[in-house]
């Protein structure tokens, strides 16, 4: 019985172990196993994973011996090997050995294998498409390895331009590699693509992708570059002609183009925002420098150019302006400008039209000053600008305004008249504004004097009650001047023996020219009156 009983436990215990040596033997795997291919810089974990044993311990080598290149992590039934970034130290066979208790050992290896092939080439196209310079097309491939394997293709559409690779490469990290190729690029070869076509042909790695390809246009995104004005029809256009600026460059995509202009005193003058700038009329004022700025908002790239221009021609409309005013009076201080723009600068003559080459007042400047001016000063005045172009000549009138002076009286016939005879007395005075003329006739019996509103008094079939004394005034707003004259009538036609020529005395009476204000007018008159007289007699004329 007890042998059965036992041989029962001892059947028991057997299946039992049996059955636990069946479910948890002891065993270990590496996860990812096999080859493990990597690229350089990302993340790589070796799991040493174990099942059936209780508390195993790790243990992870390389092959001779070199560093882990990683950090080890180590868990209850797993290790890990985690390399991060993963890098060309870790181009390694791994061992990761387990021991179970003090009996049971177990290892295996994996083969880690690097590549690095990261990221789409990049193209640089160098230079724009301008006919006879050469394009050069520069590919660079980042970060490759093994560059040994790399292959690279440069095409032009479906063209190949070019084809390199790296075969006697010995690289033992990860290298950029570029390509360079230059060709001579035609006009329709504008819009075209360019293409680079990398591979990194590894047989036995499996990765992806083993190819890369990056294309462009060949006139993408350029420039500006080669910016610079042309000036039609020159840099010294003549005044009035039409002036045409153009702002030429080579980019890609169009560019922005803003024209400012520099003015003298360091500003700028905006213009258009267009490519060319048209005058229709050039104008002295238009001289100046010019800037074309151009922004190719892609490519973030501005380049300026400017021009000098310089507009020529003979002098243009002189414009002559007196101050303070072109009317003025005597005693006023008075300045005559002219101002005449041209280039080349013109030489100004500024002078009175009726004087002569250097006469003065004369000036070869922009300004003639003409200090308390007296009615002499009164005249057109002209102002000649000359250049090796041309002359232009403006006039202006200067109006002085002054009192009557110079009054005179003519009486015709001059000599001797008879009793009957006729009788003209003239009177003529200067003046501005022309003085307004009238004769008086005063009479000694106190009778009302007669007046006479023109000029030219006639007395015909003169009388004896003719005589008397007659006085021309001459008035206008500045003042008034008066001369008379005497007229005697001693004999008779009649009477032959009797007949004394007829005397006509000249009595000049000087006036000072006066305001109009009635008692001195009428005190000065009197004063002239009486000086008539004593002047008369001053000059011994036979009364
Ligand atoms: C280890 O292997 C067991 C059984 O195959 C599995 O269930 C477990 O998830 C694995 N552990 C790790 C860390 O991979
Ligand atoms: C363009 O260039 C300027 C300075 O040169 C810079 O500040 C700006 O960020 C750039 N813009 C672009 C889109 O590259
Ligand atoms: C004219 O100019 C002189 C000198 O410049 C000055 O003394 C005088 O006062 C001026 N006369 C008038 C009327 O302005």
């Amino acid at each position: 019985m007890r042998r059965n009983e036992k041989t029962n436990v001892e059947n028991a215990a057997e299946f039992t172990s049996v059955l636990f040596t069946v479910v948890k033997a002891f065993e270990m795997e590496i996860i990812p196993a096999g080859r493990i291919v990597a690229q350089i810089g990302e993340t790589l974990i070796l799991t040493c994973n174990t099942t059936g044993c209780a508390s195993p311990s790790f243990s992870w080598r390389t092959q001779m011996d070199n560093p882990l290149g990683g950090t080890v992590n180590n868990n209850r039934t797993y290790s890990t090997l985690t390399m991060n970034p993963v890098s060309i130290v870790n181009s390694h066979d791994y061992l990761c050995t387990v021991f179970c208790g003090e009996k049971e050992k177990k290892e295996k290896s994996v083969k880690v294998k690097l590549y690095s092939f990261p990221s789409d080439p990049v193209i640089e196209i160098s230079s724009s498409l301008v006919a006879g310079e050469p394009v050069t097309v520069i590919c660079k491939i980042p970060d490759v390895y093994p560059s040994d394997h790399l292959e690279v293709l440069l095409k032009k559409e479906e063209h190949v331009l070019h084809e390199e690779n790296f075969y006697e490469d010995d690289s033992t990290n990860t290298e950029t590699k570029t390509v360079t190729y230059s060709f001579n690029p035609m006009a329709d070869d504008i819009g075209k693509e360019i293409t680079c076509v990398a591979k990194l042909l590894i047989a036995n790695m499996d990765f992806e992708p083993k190819e890369r390809v990056t294309s462009q246009k060949l006139n993408a995104n350029f420039g500006p570059q080669n910016t610079m004005i042309t000036a039609s029809p020159g840099n010294s256009p003549m005044e009035g002609d039409p002036l045409k600026l153009t702002c030429v460059t080579e980019s890609s995509p169009l560019p922005q183009i803003v024209w400012r202009k520099h003015l003298a005193d360091e500003s700028i003058q905006h213009l258009i925002k267009n490519n060319v700038l048209s005058i229709p009329h050039a104008n002295f004022t238009d001289s100046g420098l010019y800037i074309c700025e151009v922004i190719n908002l892609i490519t973030n790239k501005t380049e300026k150019a400017t021009v000098d221009i310089v507009i020529q021609g003979a002098p243009n409309t002189a414009e002559l302006s007196i101050e303070p005013s072109t009317t003025v009076q005597e005693g006023q201080n008075v300045s005559i400008q002219c101002s005449a723009e041209s280039n080349p600068p013109p030489k100004i003559i500024l002078r009175r039209k009726s004087d002569s080459a250097d006469m003065w007042p004369y000036s070869e400047g922009r300004m003639l000053l003409l200090p308390s001016v007296t009615f002499l000063n009164g005249g057109d005045y002209e102002c000649v600008a000359e250049n090796k172009f041309g002359k232009s000549k403006s006039e202006i009138t200067l109006n002085v305004e002054y009192g009557p002076k110079n009054t005179m009286i003519s009486v015709i016939p001059a000599t001797a008249v008879k009793e009957g005879e006729t009788v003209t007395m003239k009177c003529t005075s200067s003046g501005n504004p022309a003085p307004v003329i009238s004769w008086k006739k005063k009479t000694v019996t106190g009778e009302p004097e007669k007046i006479f509103k023109d000029a030219t008094l006639t007395i015909q079939n003169i009388k004896s009650q003719d005589l008397g004394l007659y006085e021309c005034e001459a008035y206008n707003q500045f003042g008034k001047e008066e001369k008379a004259v005497k007229l005697l009538v001693e004999g008779r036609l009649e009477k032959p023996d009797q007949m004394i020529p007829l005397i006509i005395a000249f009595s000049c009476v000087t006036a000072i020219a006066v305001p109009v204000v009635a008692i001195l007018i009428y005190m000065s008159r009197k004063a002239k009156i009486n000086g008539s007289y004593s002047l008369v007699k001053a000059l011994g004329l036979k009364v």
